[in-house]
């Protein structure tokens, strides 16, 4: 949630890679209270023509399935020129329909060949076309994770290593039928070069780094948010149930021991954001935790971050962070 936004995704895509902008509470967090969908559409325009103003580079939007409202979203983006639709947190069986424009790339996020798989065979049966690209988001990534609490014990087993190849395997079919490549973006825990490196000698097109892009001068979250990361050692990175349901990775900050102390926080649903939450039973409202941290009342806030997180050391600008890696990759 708003961890990536124009500013971000300005400075990614002028730096010559995809920006991605999150289309997830963006707006007025009062004014969403009453008018949610309204006042989220209207601020994901805004953000939009904000990073247009700011690059002519290539700019993503992220959606995630579980949001209520987020075909609203994914056809707002649409209007508003986007060419690059990422989609996570939900099987996107209905996309293309909903996108309904073969100028736009779809790009779903899986976690495993299989789903990968299903997606391909939904897309072929029910619209005659395929997928434009998938990012392969492995067990080390930050924010809400595609495997079960059992899977993420043994990372191994799950590594994106050994996903990719099974992914590319499963391809290799709707390829041949649709005659052009469907990349694949490596994502969780690519750290620097070297694994940049690895993924590209597995057979991945790209790469999708998220943990070291927040401690940029760019990224808006909070200076709180930052510090979180450049103070947090390898224990503080945990694994937390989420009430979207699937497990996620954060810090474990005075929010999360609070949280294994007290029995349950007092809710109010502000926003019926998401359709897999169910209020009454969660813990606490994780949109309202989200935006705590983002503002920087990190206590009373989730902070998300990759399993790599305690490993940056430094603020930096978006170029010397992309230059830096770029150099790298050069070098070896
Ligand atoms: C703070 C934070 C927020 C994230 N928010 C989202 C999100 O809203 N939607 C999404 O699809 N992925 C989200 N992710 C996951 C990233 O997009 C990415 O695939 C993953 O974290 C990459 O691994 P890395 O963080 O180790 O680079 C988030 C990750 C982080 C660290």
């Amino acid at each position: 949630m708003r961890v990536s936004l124009s500013s971000l995704a300005s400075a990614v895509a002028n730096e010559g890679g995809i920006g991605t902008i999150s289309s997830i509470g963006l707006g007025d967090p009062e004014a969403m209270k009453t008018e949610y969908e309204t006042m989220s559409r209207e601020a994901l325009v805004r953000e939009i023509a904000k990073a247009r103003a700011m690059t002519d580079g290539h700019l993503a939007v992220n959606f995630m399935g579980v949001l209520s409202n987020v075909d609203d979203l994914i056809k707002t983006a649409i209007r508003e020129g986007i060419k690059l639709v990422v989609f996570g947190a939900g099987l996107p069986t209905k996309l293309p329909a909903v996108a309904n424009d073969s100028s736009v790339n779809l790009v779903p996020i899986v976690s495993s060949a299989r789903v990968a798989e299903l997606i391909l065979r939904v897309w072929d049966k029910h619209y005659g076309r395929t997928a434009d690209g998938f990012i392969l988001e492995g067990p080390l990534a930050g924010g809400h994770l595609g495997f079960s609490k059992d899977q993420l014990t043994r990372p191994d087993e799950f590594s994106l290593d050994c996903l990719l190849p099974k992914l590319l395997e499963v391809l290799k079919g709707y390829e041949d039928k649709y005659g052009r490549k469907i990349p694949v973006i490596a994502a969780g825990g690519i750290f620097d070069a070297q694994d940049i490196a690895r993924m590209f000698r597995l057979g991945a097109s790209g790469v999708q780094m998220a943990t070291r892009f927040v401690c940029t001068v760019e990224c808006g979250v909070s200076p709180e948010f930052k510090q979180a990361y450049l103070d947090a050692d390898e224990e503080d990175i945990v694994i937390i149930d989420s009430p979207v349901g699937m497990p996620g990775r954060a810090i474990r900050n005075r929010f999360l021991r609070d949280l294994e102390t007290k029995e349950k926080l007092p809710i109010r649903c502000p926003y019926r954001c998401l359709t897999a939450c169910k209020a009454e039973k969660a813990r606490y409202c994780i949109a309202l935790a989200l935006l705590n941290s983002y503002f920087g009342d990190v206590d009373h806030g989730l902070i998300f971050c990759g399993h790599n997180a305690y490993r940056i050391k430094e603020i930096v600008t978006v170029k010397e962070l992309i230059t830096g890696l770029l150099t790298e990759l050069a070098a070896l």
